[in-house]
């Protein structure tokens, strides 16, 4: 019945997931203000045409919540659905075989912005409560919250949480916003890393000199900048920013045996990113690298000339977008100060710096045992023909801490994307196959929940 369902509506899911993705719901970018409204008054809309008791827009200092709710039975339990809406910026523009904004189908893939990361999987939880709706299935109250600022860090969400407790009770957080092994292999993400996000400044001389007439006698800022990232790393891979280590929970042999089961291969691994050899800490394997281990990251750097040509100039100015990736139980607060101390301790005298701290997050590892894994497991089971494999990602849901913290709620991380979507970059895509079977994935989550 309900694979049926699925089945014989599936191109008008996904006709209506081309119709949201064609708004361009960019959050970091104040010039589609107006898109990413336009992408949380589509989405109200959705949820009103399914039967949802109420359906809402939340507003915030920001961009709004979208929030919709649906009371079954006082004795079911309830779960809180939580997605985004926003989406990251398109560009490079140039490097999209189709527009970001202009859905296309190739090879079984849905090519958009958004597609994986997350109205794709936002979407698969509308069509499921559609689907259990239509066919009087609907055996959990339900309530979603769908945020427009995630990929610019929940600044907004934090509060609304705090302020709404009673609103957003539940029983367990259902989230689709991480990836799976691959299709033969399904699995549960139950850690994701937390995140410091800093940028530094570092100023030399009052203005841009000429880099013959002064070139030698003036410490270049982006000189100082490069050797100052450079010392950040020693040659065994690891963070010399004194105390970085200090809070990291090591894993015990069996546990990182167990994560290390996980099938990987390194050489695909290698030919994907067409790399001859990986890099990391010392000691470790690359699972255990992106899973349980901090790292830090220059994300972006820039100074002096960029343009076309040759211009010889000795900037004044260098600066460095750097993200840290935190495992438990760092404190994103505590690394970003230890960070910032070191950075000044590290500046030579012949420049000053300016360091300041973006969002940040905390990281989170969710429950293994208990009613919300177990029917999460035999959903996949069910719908995929194998069981699920618990992993660790390497990527941050920070809310997935916090509604621990304000709510007392664990979460159930049930992505349905793969590694290889190009999530944050050009052609982000998202399989058909994965749109579908994760409605029925989550479909039956609902059920083996409510048993
Ligand atoms: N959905 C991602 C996080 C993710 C991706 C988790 C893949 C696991 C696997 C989310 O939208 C995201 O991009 N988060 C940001 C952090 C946020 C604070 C901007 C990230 O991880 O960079
Ligand atoms: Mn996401
Ligand atoms: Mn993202």
């Amino acid at each position: 019945m309900v694979k049926e369902y699925i089945d014989s509506n599936i191109q008008r899911f996904q006709d209506e997931l081309f119709e949201w993705l064609r708004i361009p719901s960019v959050s970091a970018d104040s010039r589609y203000k107006q898109d990413v409204r336009k992408a949380a008054e589509f989405l109200k809309a959705k949820f009103q045409e399914i039967g949802v008791d109420h359906a809402e827009l939340c507003e915030t200092g920001g961009h709004p919540i979208v929030y919709a709710e649906k009371k079954v039975n006082p004795s079911a339990p309830t779960i809180l659905v939580y997605g985004h809406y926003d989406v990251q910026p398109p560009d490079p523009l140039d490097l999209w075989i189709s527009p970001p904004f202009e859905p296309q189908v190739r090879d079984g893939k849905i090519f958009a912005r958004g597609a994986c990361d997350d109205k794709g999987q936002v979407y698969m939880h509308v069509k499921a409560f559609e689907t259990m709706s239509r066919l009087n299935r609907l055996s959990c109250n339900v309530k979603f919250m769908v945020e427009g600022e995630e990929e610019v860090g929940s600044e907004n969400l934090a509060s609304f949480v705090r302020d709404n407790k009673e609103k957003l009770k539940a029983d367990i957080i259902l989230i689709s916003d991480t990836a799976m092994i691959s299709l033969d292999h399904p699995s549960i993400t139950v850690g994701l890393r937390g995140l410091s996000y800093m940028e530094v400044e570092v100023t030399g001389p009052n203005r841009d000199l000429h880099s013959g007439v002064y070139g030698g006698a003036i410490a270049n800022p982006v000189n100082v900048l490069c050797r100052m990232i450079a010392s950040l790393h020693d040659d065994k891979g690891r963070i010399t920013i004194p105390g970085f280590y200090d809070k990291v929970v090591e894993l015990k042999p069996a546990e990182r045996e167990a994560l290390n089961r996980a099938p990987f291969s390194l050489e695909t691994y290698k030919r994907d990113l067409q790399i001859n050899e990986i890099w990391g800490e010392e000691g470790y394997t690359t699972l255990e690298r992106t899973g349980i281990r901090p790292t830090l990251d220059v994300n972006g750097i820039w100074g002096g000339y960029t343009g076309e040509g040759a211009k010889t100039v000795l900037p004044s100015k260098a600066h460095a977008k750097i993200s840290m990736r935190l495992v438990p139980n760092q404190s994103s607060e505590e690394i970003s100060k230890l960070f910032t101390k070191h950075i000044k301790a590290i500046a030579p005298p012949t420049v000053s710096v300016n360091v300041i701290a973006h969002h940040g997050g905390e990281p989170a590892v969710t429950p293994t045992e208990g009613k919300a894994f177990a029917a999460a497991a035999k959903a996949f089971e069910s719908v995929w023909g194998k069981r699920p494999i618990p992993t660790r990602d390497g990527g941050s849901i920070p809310i997935v801490a916090l509604f621990k913290k304000e709510l007392n709620l664990d979460t159930v991380l049930m992505g349905f994307g793969l590694d290889s979507d190009a999530i944050h970059a050009p052609n982000e895509h998202f399989g058909v196959k994965n749109f579908r079977m994760g409605i029925e994935t989550i479909v039956a989550f609902h059920k083996h929940y409510a048993e």
